[in-house]
């Protein structure tokens, strides 16, 4: 059985007084047992959670990491073990925003996804197609390109340590959600492009859907049986909105 992750991803938000009361939130939430919960700051707000959150079961991650597993010279940048000293558990990468603001490709995706592994961090690789590819019909070549570019850099092994989430980039901020079943479709081929190479990694492989979860969609999602989770935006920044989130996880 694999156990549903529900990840709350803050982007590029937040100060410290709002940090602190969305923890202030987050604590008072009653938590299903059976989900694992995790929120992922921005880097800057990453001790001040990790302090706030103490005693709460609640993981910590980062949103990006270094192509350099270790620290050294590349202002600017953070590297996955200082990530790990921080206390993060996670670390995503290829988060579409990065791959389609930032110009991130499949090899620098895979070098990231390689050093958070390295430094005992569990990078959630982000993968999902544009509207334009989903109208053209490319959306699980496109996937499916995303996915294999880290399995032929890694090795399908390196996925029994790691989580996927299926963002497809149209769903993203806009409150346009896929169908459960368009999710499921996508879900599906992820899991199968995985159990080609290696059956016991796909079945232990969690794919959350991200793309406007909010309470409202969470039980329907979640319900497809490939869909084991959910990395959440928007919807994240509201304590008791999450709350119902991951609630419907337990489901
Ligand atoms: P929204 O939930 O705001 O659509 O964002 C999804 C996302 O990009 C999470 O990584």
């Amino acid at each position: 059985m694999r156990r549903p992750l529900v990840a709350g991803n803050w982007k590029m938000h937040g100060t410290r007084a709002s940090v602190a009361e969305l923890i202030k939130g987050l604590r008072q939430l009653a938590l299903p047992a059976g989900v694992e919960v995790a929120v992922l700051p921005p880097c800057l707000y990453l001790q001040q959670v990790v302090h706030e959150l103490h005693g709460k079961s609640i993981a910590v991650g980062a949103q990006n990491c270094s192509v350099e597993p270790m620290q050294g010279a590349l202002t600017g940048e953070v590297a996955a073990s200082q990530l790990h000293d921080a206390e993060c558990v996670f670390v995503l990468v290829g988060h579409s925003e990065r791959r389609m603001v930032l110009g991130e490709t499949d090899q620098q995706v895979a070098r990231k996804f390689e050093a958070a592994q390295s430094c005992g961090l569990q990078p959630i690789l982000c993968v999902g197609e544009t509207l334009q590819e989903r109208e053209a019909g490319e959306t699980l070549l496109v996937v499916s390109r995303q996915l294999g570019a880290v399995i032929e850099e890694l090795g399908v092994g390196a996925f029994a340590r790691a989580v996927v989430a299926y963002e497809p980039v149209w769903a993203i901020g806009t409150g346009l959600t896929a169908t459960p079943q368009q999710a499921q479709e996508v879900h599906a081929a992820i899991r199968a492009q995985v159990a080609a190479e290696n059956a016991e990694v796909a079945r232990g492989l969690r794919v959350l859907y991200g793309g406007s979860v909010k309470a409202a969609n969470a039980v329907e999602l979640f319900g497809m049986s490939d869909i084991d989770g959910g990395l959440i935006g928007g919807a994240s920044l509201n304590a008791d909105e999450f709350g119902a989130i991951c609630r419907a996880a337990g489901n």
